[in-house]
């Protein structure tokens, strides 16, 4: 059992995870910059699954306690989100979620000058923090019920192998087949990759388009 803290955890893609790493039996922690909208998210999981104990708690507190901590935020809240955990994060895994999209067009892939807002998250936190990108990929509609099957593939990237070991293992208990696709710099693909999927939905007029790795057995 892990402790996660999962920043912008209010947010659809944060309960998702939060959702199926508590009913995995993780203790979880979500997180928000208002403590009782963290409260209410919190409960909301704890009422779907029953007896568990999800708790609810601000950004900081929660980076303070967790072992692993996940950002799921809009890109345009990335920087000062993990400028304000940067002190509470140091020596964790850290795990950025985020997609670094701009508006309007979503569906165009835009990577920020640093190559990917997972590489931001470095530059940010420092080689002490091991970042790990995932998840960027698996539409929140997706996580929302935790007995649906997900029919999409994880692809995790960074730079600390043990942190990226870990990440896979989150996945798998979310129930998502993880892959370990190389260094923090290939999440450029990962983050891209979102737009390409976020066209593909408004094209086929689908939520959650995926992605899966094949030929490997
Ligand atoms: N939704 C998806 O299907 C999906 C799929 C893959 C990846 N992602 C990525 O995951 C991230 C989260 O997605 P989401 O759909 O869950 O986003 P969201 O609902 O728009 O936002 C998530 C949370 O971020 C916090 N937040 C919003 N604006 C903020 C600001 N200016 N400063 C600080 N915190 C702020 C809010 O929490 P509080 O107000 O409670 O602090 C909010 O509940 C995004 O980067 C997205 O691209 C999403």
């Amino acid at each position: 059992m892990t402790t996660l803290s999962i920043l912008g955890g209010t947010g659809h893609e944060g309960l998702g995870l939060g959702l199926r790493w508590a009913k995995a039996g993780h203790s979880v922690i979500i997180c928000s910059r208002a403590i009782e909208r963290a409260q209410v998210a919190a409960k909301e999981i704890n009422e779907k699954l029953g007896n568990v104990n999800v708790r609810g708690m601000d950004n900081i507190n929660a980076a303070k306690e967790a072992e692993i901590v996940v950002l799921t935020v809009p890109y345009s809240a990335h920087q000062a989100t993990i400028e304000s955990v940067r002190g509470y994060v140091q020596g964790k895994v850290f795990v950025d979620v985020t997609v670094p999209l701009v508006p309007p067009k979503v569906s165009r892939v835009q990577m920020p000058a640093a190559g990917s807002a997972s590489q931001e998250a470095q530059n940010l936190l420092g080689e002490d923090v091991k970042v790990v990108c995932a998840f960027q990929n698996i539409g929140a509609e997706h996580l929302a019920n935790p007995d649906h099957a997900i029919d999409c593939d994880v692809l995790v990237c960074g730079d600390d192998k043990e942190a990226k070991t870990a990440v896979i293992k989150l996945a798998a208990d979310a129930g998502m087949k993880g892959w370990d696709a190389g260094p923090l710099a290939n999440a450029v693909i990962a983050e891209g990759l979102t737009s390409v999927l976020i066209g593909l939905n408004i094209k086929h007029k689908v939520k959650a388009a995926g992605i899966k790795i094949t030929g490997i057995n």
